[in-house]
């Protein structure tokens, strides 16, 4: 009897000093907490804790296909002598804005993991209170904001970390010329071409690299920009200083713009065929796939050509009916001074080219 007596009143002593110095005018909360759930009841003193999460980094950059670990650990003040049993809920803002959505949801050595996320993501917990959520087969729409939530009783502490996918941003336009896409659409296209509608922070990494394009596009977000690093008339005028301009958000329906689109690294290779002679729309596709390929899409040359550093001065057919070809190098005859994805725009079918074809690394 006597010595639990003790343990319960040293107890009791410790946390309410340590209470009453850090918030002396809730003591007698304390007290009612006391009284309500019996004399030394776990819960009361639980409820006096407090529990912190935080990430080493606020940012996480990784390329398609590859991995990425999104940094989360939690901790308690005062410290805790024995681990608790926490909810730990990975959650994920889509860039296209609305609700968030449930990645991953947590109870000690129990999980569930949602939709597409599943068979690719879990916890790392390297020590207890290691939050930190593992993920592999990164796609290109994985890119979002990542919300780490602990749940410990009452208590319920958050952090993000954005998941950034890095690769190059290309505009992307309707066959019928400019300004033809809604927002709708644009992700269709993209998406088409093996890429993904941009968000603003890849479009903000490819003006830095020099993307110069004067025609507006959407975003992922659903807002409307164009990188300027040349300012000309055209484009907004000569005062503006270069930078990426804003429509701001657009009605995602009614209004009509070009898209840009992200692609990223990719395991298959892109290459330029041309067996004997050049070939119309129709030929060019059967070429690829007698040569056990498939005809290009504009995201895999782009990816080839930023990542390969695919360069060849032939303009080649690609699935969407347009003639393009990629140039690291810049030389005589073979386009502008700079490196870049030239482009023909969309030709007649009948019209003779060689073509861009797209294996599956085996
Ligand atoms: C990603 O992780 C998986 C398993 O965790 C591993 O097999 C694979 O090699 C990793 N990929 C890269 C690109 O590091
Ligand atoms: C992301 O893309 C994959 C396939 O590329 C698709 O299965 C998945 O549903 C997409 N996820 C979202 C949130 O759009
Ligand atoms: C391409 O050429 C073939 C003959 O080699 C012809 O049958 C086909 O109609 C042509 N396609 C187009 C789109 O011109």
């Amino acid at each position: 009897m006597f010595p639990s007596q003790l343990l319960v009143f040293c107890c009791f002593q410790l946390v309410l000093s340590k209470w009453s110095m850090a918030a002396p005018t809730t003591t007698n909360l304390f007290f009612y907490q006391q009284y309500l759930n019996g004399k030394g009841n776990k819960d009361s003193y639980y409820n006096n804790m407090n529990l912190h999460v935080d990430s080493t980094f606020s940012s996480v950059f990784a390329l398609r296909g590859g991995n990425a670990t999104l940094p989360c650990r939690f901790w308690y003040k005062p410290e805790l002598g024995s681990p608790r049993e926490v909810r730990i809920k990975w959650s994920r803002f889509p860039v296209a804005g609305g609700p968030q959505t449930d990645v991953l949801v947590a109870v000690g050595s129990r999980n569930r993991i949602f939709r597409e996320f599943r068979g690719r993501v879990r916890l790392r917990q390297d020590f207890a209170e290691d939050a930190s959520l593992d993920m592999t087969q990164l796609g290109l729409n994985d890119s979002g904001r990542y919300v780490c939530e602990v749940v410990d009783g009452l208590e319920d502490k958050r952090t993000t970390v954005d998941l950034e996918l890095r690769g190059v941003v290309f505009p992307y336009q309707h066959p019928l010329g400019r300004y033809y896409l809604s927002f709708m659409e644009a992700q269709q296209v993209c998406e088409k071409q093996d890429a993904t509608l941009a968000t603003f922070t890849q479009l903000f990494h490819s003006w830095e690299d020099g993307l110069n394009w004067c025609n507006a596009g959407w975003l992922a977000d659903g807002t409307v920009q164009y990188p300027i690093t040349q300012p000309r008339a055209p484009c907004g005028g000569y005062e503006l200083a270069p930078g990426i301009r804003n429509y701001g958000r657009r009605q995602l329906t009614n209004h009509r713009y070009d898209a840009f689109c992200f692609s990223s690294f990719m395991k298959g290779q892109v290459y330029y065929f041309q067996p004997f002679h050049k070939m119309n729309l129709t030929e060019a596709r059967q070429a690829c796939e007698t040569d056990k390929a498939q005809i290009a899409k504009v995201g895999q040359l782009y990816a080839a050509w930023k990542y390969t550093g695919l360069d060849e001065c032939n303009g080649g057919w690609l699935d969407d009916g347009s003639v393009r070809y990629p140039i690291t190098r810049p030389r005589k005859n073979c386009g502008p001074s700079e490196p870049g994805v030239r482009n023909f725009g969309f030709l007649p079918p009948q019209d003779k080219w060689g073509v861009y074809c797209y294996k599956e690394k085996s």
